[in-house]
């Protein structure tokens, strides 16, 4: 129970801590990753810890479909696929998006799970949310005829429950940073936990706060970067500032909710997202990213996608060119998942091009 609130665990935990050798000698600094891409279910990813919290409840609702949102890529979408196809729940997820003209990538795997994908174009007609509010009034509609009870999942899965996940991961983490400590292993400056930093990539920002309030109010002694992939995500701390706000109020402060000393007066300014590298743009293709992600599999055996994970990584090796990361510190880096992102095909076909001439027919 975290925060006085129970989950459907469904999960492989802890999963994997590694540190990444021949990454950290090529960066000159000491990297660990953090495995929640092999969170287990529908190809994994960092969505699967929110929805343990967010499936209980709406099991104890009796809801019998689950209702999401997102970009015609959403990661989030697919793993509420997953859940839904594993627990016998209907599901279906909504984008305002345009179709990218083939069923690949996520959507091959929402339908592969028996999830329907419904997709309007933005129309300009309103701003993104209210039209997000619109296409899922007409969805309902039609689901609820057929005599479903629908549990809607926000965007990201990042409300106020969506953040136990990675306070959870929180804990674990710090456990798992301090047995290192303990055993003399880990591989930070004097050996100490409070020398290691905890790079997440920030979107919807419910990793990021989960992580926030976990490390926060459990006392760790791991500091904590979010990377915004998105302009949306790069308004940073007043963004983050809002969200907690609405988090405290909901836990309260009592004897199960946010009662530790450093969160009685949070501002601005105690939220740490980086906000120079979203390239502009959410899921946008970058050669600079694409370089990062090809260094990664073919240093270490890791796959990581263009929209999330790929930008994080690739901004962590800018901020080591800037000073930002100083060579010797110790960065775990969050991996969240989003491997199946490389198959979208505005992605792929840049990726082909560079990556054709190794492939030689005989
Ligand atoms: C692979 C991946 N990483 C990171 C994120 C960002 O997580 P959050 O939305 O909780 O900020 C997402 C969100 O969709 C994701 O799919």
């Amino acid at each position: 129970m975290i925060l006085g609130h129970e989950k459907v665990p469904f999960l492989h935990l802890p999963t994997p801590l590694e540190y990444l050798p021949t990454m950290s000698e090529k960066l000159g600094i000491n990297l660990y990753i953090k495995r929640d891409d092999l969170t287990g279910l529908g190809m994994g990813g960092n969505k699967l810890r929110k929805l343990e919290y967010l499936l209980y409840d709406a099991q104890q609702k009796g809801c019998t479909m689950l209702l999401t949102m997102g970009g015609a890529q959403t990661n989030h979408g697919r793993l509420t696929a997953a859940v839904a196809a594993k627990y016998g729940l209907r599901c279906a997820i909504i984008c305002v998006d345009e179709y990218p003209g083939e069923v690949s990538a996520n959507i091959l795997l929402d339908r592969m799970m028996g999830a329907d994908v419904i997709l309007r174009k933005d129309d300009g007609s309103a701003s993104e949310s209210e039209q997000y509010r619109r296409l899922s009034a007409l969805v309902r509609q039609k689901y609820e005829a057929e005599g479903e009870k629908i549990y809607e999942i926000p965007i990201g899965g990042s409300n106020e429950l969506g953040i136990l996940g990675y306070y959870e991961c929180a804990m674990e983490l710090t456990e798992q940073v301090r047995a290192l400590e303990a055993a003399g292993t880990l591989r930070a400056r004097d050996g100490k936990a409070e020398n290691v930093r905890v790079i997440t990539t920030a979107g919807s920002l419910g990793t990021y706060m989960g992580l926030f309030c976990g490390l926060k109010n459990e006392g760790s002694p791991l500091q904590l970067t979010g990377v915004a992939i998105s302009p949306s995500a790069a308004e940073g701390g007043p963004r983050c500032l809002r969200y907690f706000d609405r988090v405290k109020a909901f836990y309260g402060t009592g004897a199960h909710g946010l009662n530790a000393p450093a969160l009685a007066n949070v501002t601005e300014n105690d939220f740490h997202i980086e906000t120079d590298y979203t390239w502009g743009a959410y899921n946008n293709p970058v050669p600079e990213v694409r370089q990062a992600m090809y260094d990664m599999a073919g240093s270490e055996a890791i796959i990581l996608d263009p929209c999330y994970t790929g930008k994080t990584f690739c901004a962590i090796r800018t901020m080591i060119s800037e000073g930002k990361i100083q060579s010797g510190d110790t960065i775990v880096f969050l991996h969240t998942g989003g491997s199946p992102g490389i198959n979208t095909p505005f992605h792929r076909r840049e990726m082909e091009r560079e990556l054709e001439g190794g492939v030689t027919v005989l």
